[in-house]
Order: C-alpha cells, then structure tokens, then sequence
C-alpha cells in the first residue's frame, strides 16, 4: 500500500503523514515514513541541488530532470523495495508535486511531466490523500519554519492559489485515488479524517 500526501507549503502534510504513520506502526502495520524531493541517500543528494542556491541556475525543464531523478532513485531503492516487502509506504509529496510545481508555475510544462513520469517512474500511488487549505493560512504556517532551504513558499500568494486550484484539479483528474482534506482544522481532528480514508483502503 503506497500513501502519497499532496498539498500547498504549509498545508500541514509533513505533520499528517507523521502521525498517520505513528497511529499505523501502533496498530501493528510495517510502516515506511518518506519524503520527496528526497527519501534516498541518492535523491536527497538531488534535494539539496533543487532547494539550495540560486533557484535560477536550473532551466524550468532540468528542474523537472532533476526532480524525476531524483523519484527515480527514491522508487528503486526506497519505495519499490518496502512495497516488495508487503510494507506501508507513506510518501509526503510524490509526482503530483512535479504536475503542480514544474507543471505549472514555469510556465505550462504538464505534457512534458507526464511524459517524463511514464518513461521513467510509470507508478502512481494506491491513495494520494489531499490536505486542502487557504494559502494565505499555508504561507503563515510555513513562515514560522526557518531554514536554508529555498522553498517554492517564496512564490508568493499568487502562485500558491493557483497550486491550490491546480491540486484540486488533479483530484478531479485522478479521482478514484484521491481524497480532499480540509486542513484548517484542529490536527487531532484532520489526523481522525486521514487515518479512516487510510484504514478504508487498507
Ligand atoms: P507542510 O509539510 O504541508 O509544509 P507542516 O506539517 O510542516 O506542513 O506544517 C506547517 C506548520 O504548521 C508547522 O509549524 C506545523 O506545526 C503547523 N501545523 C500543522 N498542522 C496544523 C494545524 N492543523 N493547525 C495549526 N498548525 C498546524
Ligand atoms: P517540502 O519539503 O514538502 O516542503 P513543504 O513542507 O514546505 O511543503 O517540499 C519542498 C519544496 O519542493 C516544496 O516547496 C515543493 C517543492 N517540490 C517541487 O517543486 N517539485 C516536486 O516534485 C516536489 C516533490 C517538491
């Protein structure tokens, strides 16, 4: 069973994956916790390219080479052997954040995502779950964070709404594997919602 969690920065997907992977582990299931960009010594090596420096030494289309291979090298160590193993793979961010960020916010570049995807990673997950907020609530929330890391936060408000609507888009797009989550919420009562999307899959 491969999990993805999606959203806009902020929308508090790192905090939903964590606590859906603590609730699983206690109820005895294998559970493998990851990321992207990153998840793999490999890939995180890639992270590290794609979030730090000057965001403008990459070309919109080797940002989107960068950020499949990275997947690539994620899915062949990480995801495909816990999946193998009959393990539980939750992944904060998968290739839907490459439709979204490369494939929309550098100009129109889906086509060329999507093309990529099916060369090179070809998987989708079995449940991709939705946390659905306000960017102006998200940017607050990633706002509090520190680090050196350039994140696509920095776009602004203007290209979060457009994430936003493109995410729920893609969920129209991909129905039968995604929910919608109402992040502002209280997270006790988001975690309650994911873990019985979670559970009604499993
Ligand atoms: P993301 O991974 O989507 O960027 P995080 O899970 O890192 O989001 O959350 C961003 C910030 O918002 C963190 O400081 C986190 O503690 C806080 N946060 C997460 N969920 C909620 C919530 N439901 N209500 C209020 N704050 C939240
Ligand atoms: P992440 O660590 O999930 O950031 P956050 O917790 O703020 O949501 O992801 C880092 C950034 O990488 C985020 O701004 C989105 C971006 N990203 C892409 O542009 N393309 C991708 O394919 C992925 C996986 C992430």
């Amino acid at each position: 069973m491969f999990i993805s969690f999606e959203g806009i920065d902020g929308s508090g997907k790192s905090t939903q994956a964590r606590m859906l992977a603590e609730t699983l582990r206690a109820r005895g299931f294998d559970v493998v916790l990851t990321r992207e960009p990153g998840g793999s010594p490999g890939a995180e090596e890639i992270r590290r390219l794609v979030l730090e420096g000057d965001p403008d030494r990459w070309s919109a289309r080797t940002e989107i080479l960068l950020f499949t291979a990275a997947r690539r090298d994620h899915l062949e160590r990480v995801i495909e052997p816990a999946l193998a193993a009959g393990k539980v793979v939750i992944c904060d961010r998968f290739a839907d954040s490459t439709r979204m960020y490369q494939g929309l916010s550098r100009g129109d570049l889906r086509t060329l995502v999507d093309q990529l995807h099916s060369l090179m990673i070809g998987r989708e997950p079995d449940l991709t779950i939705l946390i659905d907020i306000d960017p102006a609530v998200g940017l607050a929330r990633a706002k509090g964070r520190q680090g050196s890391e350039e994140r696509f936060e920095d776009f602004g408000l203007g290209l979060q709404e457009k994430m936003r609507a493109g995410f729920l888009e893609l969920a129209r797009e991909f129905a039968p594997r995604f929910t919608v989550i109402d992040g502002a919420r209280a997270t006790e009562t988001i975690a309650q919602d994911v873990l019985e999307t979670a559970l009604a899959k499993l």
